[in-house]
């Protein structure tokens, strides 16, 4: 009976020490300690076994039984441990690996531009009026002091859509209908798109302006100076100053063409200001008290300065693009190096 247990003793921890995974070992201890494994059929067997050999043999089979158990146990904890460290190695995470690039979008520079104004203005107190694309001519031209047969109006080659309706040429048009509506004082921006059949390095047919209406009592040209210098120090840099050249639009008298200051040679001279130190950047002026009094506004009492800026322009100046077409095309290399 001994060498029987030692066989079967010698057996089970052959094939446990041989299983190679839990599932293998759960097999091994089911054949071996389950109700048709070998041991249970020596218990079973017991019953021939001549009584005063009984409790020698039952120590036999109990150490046998023990001595199989712990070696299940013991080759447990190992195949355990063996299947964690596959588990960590597998998980394992090279953390030396260059991450992924992730693409992240940005504003397009003209939207980037056009928040930085509205921003600007914003913070002195414009409100924002955003005016229609598609004007009648008296709100595009007649009411802006530029009627029918007025040279002024070949300055701006215009689409039309029949007699009367056309693309705006021109923020301006908003000044009339503010005006019409809202009682001063008036202190307004107008950003949008405005058309001229206009298509060269640095025109499009499409543009964006930015207008900008005050209305109040008392307002004369140090206020627009005053105002202007606040945004092209904001825009261009701290030390960027401006200056008022006359010019003429028919809707503003005094009109005014605004410089600033070559925020890259600081005024020296260089390839963006022409050797001028001078960079144009807007047109601007009084209101013409015939544009006021035509939208009921009693020039007794008050007066107004308006002046527009073109976007595309600011963007390019800012941003150093030499063709206005790259704020139109949509490449990526450009717009990427973009995001202030
Ligand atoms: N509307 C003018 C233009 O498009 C610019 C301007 C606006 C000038 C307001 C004076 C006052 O050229």
């Amino acid at each position: 009976m001994k060498e029987k247990l030692q066989k079967i003793r010698e057996n089970a921890i052959a094939q446990i020490e041989s299983s190679d995974g839990l599932a293998k070992l759960n097999e091994v201890r089911t054949t071996i300690l389950g109700k048709k494994g070998e041991l249970t059929a020596v218990l079973k067997g017991m019953k021939e076994v001549a009584p005063e050999d009984r409790p020698k043999v039952g120590q036999w089979v109990n150490e046998t039984r023990e001595a199989i158990e712990n070696c299940l146990e013991e080759k447990k904890t190992k195949l355990e441990a063996e299947a964690l460290r596959l588990k960590y190695e597998s998980e394992k995470i090279d953390v030396t690996m260059p991450a992924e690039k992730h693409l992240t979008g940005n504003l397009h520079p003209m939207t980037q531009v056009k928040n930085q104004l509205v921003d600007i203005f914003g913070s002195m107190g414009f409100e924002v009026y955003e005016g229609t694309e598609i004007e009648t001519d008296h709100y595009n031209f007649t009411a802006l002091n530029t009627p029918q047969d007025h040279p002024a109006r070949d300055m701006q080659d215009t689409f039309y859509l029949s007699p009367e309706y056309l693309l705006r040429t021109q923020t301006s048009a908003g000044q009339i209908h503010v005006m019409e509506n809202k009682k001063p004082p008036i202190k307004i921006i107008s950003p949008g798109k405005v058309f001229r059949s206009d298509d060269d390095a640095t025109h499009s047919p499409m543009f964006s302006q930015m207008e900008g209406l005050v209305v109040d009592k008392g307002i004369n040209l140090c206020d627009l100076k005053g105002i202007l210098d606040v945004f092209v120090k904001k825009i261009f840099g701290e030390n960027t100053v401006t200056r008022l050249r006359p010019s003429y639009f028919p809707f503003t008298e005094p009109s005014v063409e605004v410089d600033v200051s070559c925020f890259q040679c600081g005024g020296k001279g260089c390839k963006l200001c022409k050797g001028t130190g001078w960079i144009e950047v807007l047109g601007a002026g009084i209101v013409n008290t015939k544009v006021l009094e035509g939208c009921g506004i009693d020039t007794n009492e008050y007066s107004g300065f308006a002046f527009g800026i073109g976007i595309e322009r600011i963007a390019m100046l800012k941003y150093g693009i030499n063709n206005i077409k790259l704020l139109f095309e949509s490449d990526l290399r450009v717009l990427e190096q973009i995001d202030d």
